[in-house]
């Protein structure tokens, strides 16, 4: 597990090694700090935190396009991903989408993403130490078609082409298993959804998810005008044979 620590205050957090830690306000001395002390630093305080696997992923380095947090907790919160999940995902990327789901699995379960571009799948390999999840995640620098891992409870795909990949994938799902595509545009989402029909996935599901912030400034609450507004679709699926 990385040694982070989080300081926190009223304005903001700042996520650093144990050592010195640069805020708004001024270095920090964090060197022998413990969960819980209070520390100074031009005249405010700051709380020591453990940072949480979110607090993590945010400060780790992108890449690619990454898949956004409220879309991963959608392919959780729709395939009932958990401990001990067997899982592949391609392409890597920054790693989001496969750090994400190996916090979820645990350290019983397994993620092995796939990466075609050294520059990604070392951006990727780095993610995984930062967030403590090398021993639960696997980056492998290969094409995302050349995947042998069996038996597997989800496979989520972030790659062009992914709707040819569909009854390879089919082939390595354990029944009741989930394929999971993911991509900025619909076109993909139309061919991923035919060719899971096709291979017989049940339950087939194309989903956007829109999530909009709202501020609230002394009496004049309403919606933040401006962020993020399209993201990606999921279109998600079953194994029945
Ligand atoms: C949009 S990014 C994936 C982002 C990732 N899901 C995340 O959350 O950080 C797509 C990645 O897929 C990689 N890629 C494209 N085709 C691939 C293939 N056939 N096999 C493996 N990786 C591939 C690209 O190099 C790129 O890094």
């Amino acid at each position: 597990m990385s040694d982070l620590l989080l300081l926190l205050n009223e304005e903001r957090g700042f996520l650093g090694a144990r050592g010195i830690i640069n805020t708004h306000v001024g270095p920090v001395d964090a060197t022998d700090a413990r969960f819980g002390d209070v520390l100074q630093a031009g005249g405010q305080r700051f709380v020591v935190v453990r940072p949480t696997f979110m607090d993590l992923l945010q400060s780790c380095r992108r890449g690619a396009q990454i898949v956004t947090p409220k879309d991963a907790a959608q392919v959780v919160a729709v395939t009932g991903a958990g401990r001990g999940w067997r899982c592949v995902d391609g392409g890597a990327g920054s790693g989001f989408l496969a750090l994400f789901l190996g916090h979820v699995v645990g350290p019983e379960g397994r993620v092995t993403t796939y990466e075609q571009q050294e520059r990604f799948y070392r951006i990727a390999a780095r993610n995984a130490v930062r967030c403590g999840l090398e021993e639960v995640v696997e980056v492998k620098q290969a094409d995302i078609a050349s995947f042998t891992e069996d038996h597997l409870d989800l496979v989520t795909l972030d790659v062009k082409g992914a709707e040819l990949l569909v009854d390879k994938v089919r082939r390595h799902l354990k029944p009741g298993g989930w394929l999971v595509v993911y991509s900025p545009h619909v076109e993909q989402q139309i061919g991923a959804r035919a060719a899971m029909q096709e291979a017989g996935f049940t339950g087939i599901t194309t989903l956007e998810t829109m999530q909009r912030e709202w501020r609230s400034l002394g009496g004049f609450t309403r919606p933040q005008s401006k962020g993020l507004l399209h993201t990606g679709f999921l279109t998600l699926g079953r194994k029945v044979f």
